[in-house]
C-alpha cells in the first residue's frame, strides 16, 4: 500500500541486510508511522506477541520468517531437526487462535522437510516466507475482486448514495501483508468511483478500529465514520446498515467464523435486522480440521490491563490511562465465535460461498480429506 511516495507491505525482509525483517510497528499507529527491525526467532514471537504485528495472515507471515531466522540460528554444534521443531512449537503457541501461524510455520517447515535441492535450508525457508506473503496477497486481490461485486450490486440499488460497510477490528492490508482482505472490496470500489462508507467499530479494548482501520482508510481517502462498538445494532434498526463485512480468525470447515470479540454481536444484531453479514476469509484462514467452531477454536484470553486501561495519544506522545477504579477486576477475551447460522456468506479468493461445509468443500475440494 502506497503511504506517501511510497510502497509499504506489513512485513519485508530488508533488501539491504538479509539478517533482518521489517515491519510497521501497529502499535504506534496512528500516532506515530515507525518500522521496526526484527533479527531472530525472539524478536518475531515478541512483535507476534504485544501486536506490533497483529491480523491472522501478517501473523502467519511473520511466524514463517521466524522459521527462517531459526535456519539462520544453526550451527555446527546444533541438532537441527530439533531446533527447528523447537522454533516451529515456540512460534505456533505465541498466539492460539489465528490459524493462519500454524499454517503458515507448517508451510516453511515441509519446504524445509522436502528440501532435496542444493538451495540451504535458510534460502528455502526465506524463498517459502516470500511464497507466503505472495499467497496472502493474491489471496486478498481475489477476494477484493469478489466483494467488488456484491458492493457493486448494493450500490445499484442506491441511486448514487453511498453503500455503508460496517465493519469490525482491521482486516485491513497491514493485517494481511497489503490490500486487506475487508478492505480491498472497498479499496477497489473507491477506485471505480462507486461510493462507498464505512462504519468504524473503535473495537476495544485494543481499538484496532480506531486505530488502524481510520488511518488505512484515511489514507485511502474513503469516507468513514467511527462509532462505538455499542452503536452498529442501532445503525442497523435505522437502516444506516447495507451490509457488514468482518475478517476471521479461523474459521472452520462447517462455516463458523472466530473473529475479533464483538463480531458476534454484531453477526445478531444484522440477523435481526435482516442485514447482509459476510465474512472475508482466505483459505489460509479456514481450518479444515475442525467443524464445531465454539468446542473447537481456542479463544485467546489477554492481559486484563488491556481492558482496564487505554491507550492514546495526549502532549505529543502515546499513553496509557485507567479508566476504572484502582484494583478493578477485569476479564479480556480477544476474539469470539460467530456460528456460521448468522452468516450470509464467506468472501473467499475462490468466490462467494454459504458457511455451510457443501459449499465450502465444493470451493476447496482439494483442502478436504
Ligand atoms: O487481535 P488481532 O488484532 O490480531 O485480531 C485481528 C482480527 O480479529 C482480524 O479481523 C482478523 O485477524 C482478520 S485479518 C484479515
Amino acid at each position: 500500500m502506497k503511504i506517501g511516495d511510497k510502497n509499504y507491505q506489513s512485513i519485508w525482509l530488508d533488501k539491504s541486510d538479509p539478517s533482518v525483517v521489517r515491519v510497521i510497528d501497529q502499535q504506534k499507529l496512528p500516532f506515530f508511522f515507525e518500522t521496526k527491525e526484527l533479527r531472530s526467532v525472539d524478536d518475531i514471537y515478541n512483535a507476534i506477541d504485544d501486536m506490533t504485528v497483529r491480523g491472522a495472515p501478517s501473523i502467519g507471515a511473520a511466524g514463517a520468517f521466524g522459521i527462517y531466522f531459526a535456519t539462520l540460528e544453526i550451527n555446527s554444534l546444533t541438532n537441527i531437526r530439533e531446533h527447528l521443531s523447537n522454533a516451529a512449537r515456540y512460534l505456533i503457541n505465541c498466539r492460539p487462535t489465528a490459524v493462519n501461524l500454524s499454517w503458515a510455520v507448517n508451510y516453511v517447515m515441509k519446504k524445509l522437510d522436502n528440501n532435496t535441492t542444493s538451495l540451504s535450508l535458510s534460502e528455502t525457508a526465506l524463498n517459502a516466507a516470500f511464497e507466503i506473503c505472495e499467497i496472502e496477497k493474491e489471496n486478498c486481490r481475489q477476494i477484493g475482486n469478489y466483494g467488488l461485486k456484491l458492493i457493486e450490486e448494493i450500490s445499484k440499488t442506491k441511486k448514487g448514495d453511498p453503500v455503508n460497510i460496517l465493519t469490525h477490528c482491521n482486516a485491513g492490508w497491514l493485517a494481511c501483508i497489503d490490500f486487506g482482505t475487508v478492505t480491498a472490496p472497498i479499496y477497489f470500489a473507491h477506485d471505480r468511483g462507486i461510493p462507498v462508507h464505512v462504519w468504524v467499530d473503535e473495537t476495544r479494548p485494543r481499538n484496532q478500529g480506531a486505530k488502524l482501520t481510520a488511518w488505512e482508510l484515511g489514507q485511502y481517502g474513503v469516507p468513514y465514520t467511527l462509532v462505538a462498538d455499542n452503536t452498529g445494532g442501532h445503525l442497523m434498526q435505522q437502516k444506516m446498515v447495507d451490509i457488514v463485512i468482518v475478517g476471521s480468525d479461523r474459521t472452520t470447515r462447517t462455516g463458523d467464523v472466530a473473529n475479533k470479540i464483538g463480531t458476534y454481536l454484531k453477526a445478531l444484531a444484522a440477523y435481526d435486522n435482516n442485514i447482509p453479514f459476510y465474512s472475508a476469509v482466505p483459505s489460509t484462514s479456514i481450518d479444515f480440521s475442525i467443524t464445531h467452531g465454539m468446542k473447537e477454536i481456542i479463544v485467546e484470553k489477554r492481559d486484563p490491563a488491556e481492558v482496564t486501561n487505554i491507550t492514546g495519544f495526549a502532549e505529543g506522545k502515546s499513553q496509557s490511562v485507567r479508566i476504572c477504579p484502582e484494583d478493578t477486576v477485569a476479564v479480556n477475551f480477544g476474539f469470539d465465535i460467530t456460528p456460521a447460522r448468522l452468516i450470509t456468506g464467506l468472501i473467499t479468493e475462490k468466490g462467494i460461498c454459504r458457511a455451510i461445509e457443501k459449499d465450502i468443500k465444493k470451493m476447496f475440494s482439494d483442502k478436504f480429506k
